[in-house]
């Protein structure tokens, strides 16, 4: 059973301020941002049909986001973020890198070049996959230096107005519920493409003692995820490898975590990921899938789908907005138990069939 964890007027203001000063921080910048380098579709360039919401209409979603996620608090499914209001130093010297990468930024943008990466390859990059060696969103060396590592998670909460931590946190109420009354020392849980490690800092900060994996394919990506999960050490490793061929033994996790991954997949990759999501899951086990809102989901944002690919170099998205996801589950012998929207996310909740 869930303790809940009232937090009492001070812990509400203190939550509301604090939130309120990180959407007025990212939303800010990417106002500013938007000033400094152009819309980021000019009018020429915008699909037919991008009718996008109005910023009154995204603060709002924004806010019910911000409310779900207080309330996740209260009723105890995780911890009051232990960043909510980040170290001032680092977040000043974020904002300074993401506006001195912006020029560059909006030359790509403007040249439509999202594969600079390949042409001065780091080191060791020749043998990563050619769908994967891009400057995803138009940044600077693609998800392949340390410069780039840095500046992600800056990157990605400028593009959700101060959201994306909120949406990752969503997957931490089925994980709760799923580790509820076991030995946590005695669990695994394994984050596809964990990136910078960002969401594990979440479960590390609610579960310390789970056995977690931060898989990726970024050397630089999970440098940075060591450098964030170091008080942690101990119950974390890294593992730089493809998802679709997970150097990892069958059925050996309890909780398999993916966010932000498929709508950066090629179509054929996807099912790929999805049997090795399923391979390594324990048969009472649950992933759980943290994407991007698809067509429909949330007909209001339908618009701003339809931007994104075009504003910030995606070449898998359009199609993954329409791609049958529980239908390419199935087909790994996973179910959907569960899908919930989360502003511009929707999370997913799967388990093994059973045998019959
Ligand atoms: C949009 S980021 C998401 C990172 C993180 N999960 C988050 O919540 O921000 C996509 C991540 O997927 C990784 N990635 C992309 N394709 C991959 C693949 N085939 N195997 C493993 N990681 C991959 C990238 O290196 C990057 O860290």
């Amino acid at each position: 059973m869930t303790q809940t964890n009232r937090l009492g007027p001070a812990g509400r203001v203190a939550y509301a301020a604090g939130q309120a000063a990180r959407v007025a921080w990212y939303f800010g910048q990417y106002a500013l941002a938007a000033r400094l380098s152009g819309p980021a579709v000019p009018a020429q360039r915008r699909p037919a049909g991008a009718a996008t919401p109005d910023t009154r209409a995204v603060l709002a979603a924004l806010r019910a986001l911000m409310e779900r996620d207080l309330a996740n608090i209260e009723a105890g499914y995780y911890r009051m973020p232990h960043d909510l209001v980040p170290a001032p130093g680092r977040v000043l010297a974020d904002a300074a890198a993401f506006f001195a990468d912006l020029p560059a930024v909006a030359r790509r943008r403007r040249e439509r070049s999202g594969t600079e990466v390949r042409r001065a390859p780091p080191p060791g990059s020749e043998r990563l996959p050619a769908y994967y060696r891009r400057n995803f969103h138009f940044q600077t060396d693609g998800y392949l230096s340390t410069r780039s590592a840095r500046l992600y998670d800056h990157q990605v909460e400028v593009l959700f107005g101060g959201g994306a931590d909120a949406m990752r946190r969503q997957a931490l109420v089925p994980i709760h519920r799923h580790l509820a009354g076991r030995h946590r020392a005695a669990c695994r849980l394994l984050d596809v493409a964990a990136g910078t490690g960002r969401f594990l800092t979440f479960v590390k900060d609610n579960h310390p003692r789970l056995e977690t994996t931060a898989l990726d394919l970024s050397h630089a990506y999970l440098a940075e995820a060591r450098r964030r999960l170091a008080p942690w050490a101990r119950s974390s490793r890294t593992v730089v490898a493809a998802a679709e061929a997970m150097p990892l033994p069958d059925v050996s996790q309890d909780v398999v975590t993916c966010i932000y991954l498929f709508h950066e997949l090629p179509r054929r990759v996807r099912p790929l990921v999805a049997a090795e999501i399923a391979r390594v899951l324990k048969p009472d086990g649950i992933a759980v899938f943290v994407d991007s809102l698809q067509h429909g989901d949330d007909p209001a944002m339908d618009g701003l789908l339809r931007l994104f690919p075009v504003a910030f170099h995606e070449p898998y998205y359009a199609e993954y907005t329409t791609a049958d996801l529980p239908a390419l589950f199935a087909g790994a012998g996973l179910r959907v138990c569960g899908t919930e929207l989360a502003f511009l996310s929707k999370v997913m909740v799967l388990a093994k069939n059973r045998l019959p």
